[in-house]
Parts: C-alpha cells; structure tokens; sequence
C-alpha cells in the first residue's frame, strides 16, 4: 500500500478548524472496541495512536487513562489544550513512544489508513500486553440516506485524487501473526450541524488540504449550493446521519 506522505501530514494548518467542526465517536463504539478488556478491577490503560486534536481521546478517556501520540505539533497543541489531563507525545504508529507490553489497548481514529500498516502492527504488537485489543475506527456517511449521497456527488465531483482507504470502504486489518479474532461493527452516529459547519468540516479532509486553491473553492461552493438547495440542510441546524464503523483484533 502506498501512502501520499504529504496528504497523512496536511491536517496542522487546519488544527483549529478540525477540533472545532469534524464528529466525535459514540460511546457504544468505544465501549464495543474495548469490550474484551473491560470489567478488571483497574479502568484499562489506552493508548490513542494518530490522536490528531483529541476527538477519540475524549470518548476513551470515559474509560480509562490515555496516552495520545500524534506526529503533528499543530494537532497536538490542540489536544493538549482541550485534554490538559491526556498524557500526550509526539510519535508516530511505527514508532510507538511506549513501553513494550504497557497498554491494554491501542486505538485509532480515522488514521488506520495513513500508517505503514507492516509496521504499526508490530509496533502495537510490542506495546500491548497479551490478550491487549488494537481497534480502528472511522466515521463515515450514511449512504443509505439519498441527500447524503448527493452531497458527496456535489462535493467530490470536484476531487482529483483517489479517497483514501477506509474513509470510503472499511478495509479489513491484514493478517499478523501476533494477532487475531478479529471483528467488524458499526455503530449510529447522528451529529447535529448547520451547513456552514458541515462545508467547515468537509474543508479539513486531506485531499481538500492538499488541493489546488481553485479545486478547493469549487468543491466547498459546489456542496454549499446543493446543501442550500435541499429542505434537509438549508433552514439552520439538521442531523448528519453519520456511522462509525469499527475494526477490532486481539493479541495472542
Ligand atoms: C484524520 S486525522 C484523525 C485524528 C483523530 N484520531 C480523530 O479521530 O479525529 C489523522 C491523524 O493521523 C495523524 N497521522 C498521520 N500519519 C501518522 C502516522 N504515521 N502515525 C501516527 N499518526 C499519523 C495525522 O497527523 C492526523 O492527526
């Protein structure tokens, strides 16, 4: 798998409007995720991989202590401010600033996908202590719902480069010896937005980040005129029916 190095590092510029305007992730997903480590006598220890401005981190925190590694400074900064209690490093999925065997689970939001998928299996690998859980997360659309659909068309008529893997289709986790029994599920996600909070966050995807200024305005004007033009999204607040669809494995 090839990853665009500079689409997986384009999110600092855009940290303040991605802590202000992308979705959370429901409880029941991370209660799902972290299912075969809950109910020990101590909360389970987890670490947050790629934790950008802290949106997981928040739900996981609900659940037990934190640590959040993430390669961007600008990302970090935001989570530190939002979080002061997370312990939060700088590092990366292939390398992981833990110690071996030290977390009960290894969780990923929305950046399972920008990883050296080899090595940060073996790095999660290392980190977790036997029976340990590595899920990942992403929260997608809901393209059951017909104007949902045509505001991806409205949006992404507009993209040149090809979506990256799992943000349109869930990818399966490959296979790796230290692990296994893995687990598909997806949970409902309904987020309340307007549409200038919706096109606020359509504007931090990657492929808009990196995008050409013309591309960008086009594709962002594009999907106001249709979320202007539709009585589900033009009159002020309206739900986005968002679903978080999750991967989990175990540690042998
Ligand atoms: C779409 S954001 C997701 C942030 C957060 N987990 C969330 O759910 O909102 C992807 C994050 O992965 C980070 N990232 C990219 N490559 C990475 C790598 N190799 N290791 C760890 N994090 C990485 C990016 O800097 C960015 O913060």
């Amino acid at each position: 798998m090839d990853i665009d190095r500079a689409r997986a590092r384009s999110f600092g510029p855009a940290a303040a409007a991605y802590a202000a305007f992308r979705p959370g992730y429901p409880r029941a997903a991370v209660e799902w995720a972290l299912q075969p480590v809950l109910g020990a006598s101590e909360p389970p220890r987890l670490l947050d991989l790629g934790a950008g401005t802290g949106k997981l981190t928040a739900t996981l925190l609900e659940f037990g202590p934190v640590t959040a590694v993430e390669p961007d400074e600008g990302m970090l900064a935001q989570l530190r401010a939002r979080l002061p209690e997370v312990q939060a490093r700088s590092g990366t999925a292939e390398e992981v600033p833990a110690e071996d065997s030290s977390v009960d689970a290894v969780l990923v939001g929305q950046a399972w996908h920008w990883f050296d998928h080899d090595r940060a299996l073996a790095e999660a690998a290392r980190v977790l202590r036997p029976g340990g859980v590595l899920a990942a997360l992403w929260n997608s659309d809901d393209l059951a719902v017909e104007w949902v659909r045509g505001y991806r068309e409205a949006l992404y008529s507009q993209r040149s480069v090809p979506p990256a893997e799992g943000t349109d289709n869930v990818p399966a986790l490959p296979g790796h010896p230290a692990f296994a029994h893995s687990r598909h599920s997806r949970h409902p996600n309904p987020v309340r937005t307007t549409a200038e909070g919706l096109v606020a966050s359509m504007g931090t995807h990657s492929w808009l980040l990196v995008s050409e200024p013309d591309v960008r305005e086009r594709a962002l004007g594009g999907l106001r005129d249709y979320l202007a033009g539709r009585p589900e999204t033009s009159a002020g607040e309206f739900e986005l029916p968002l679903v978080t669809e999750v991967l989990r494995t175990l540690r042998k």
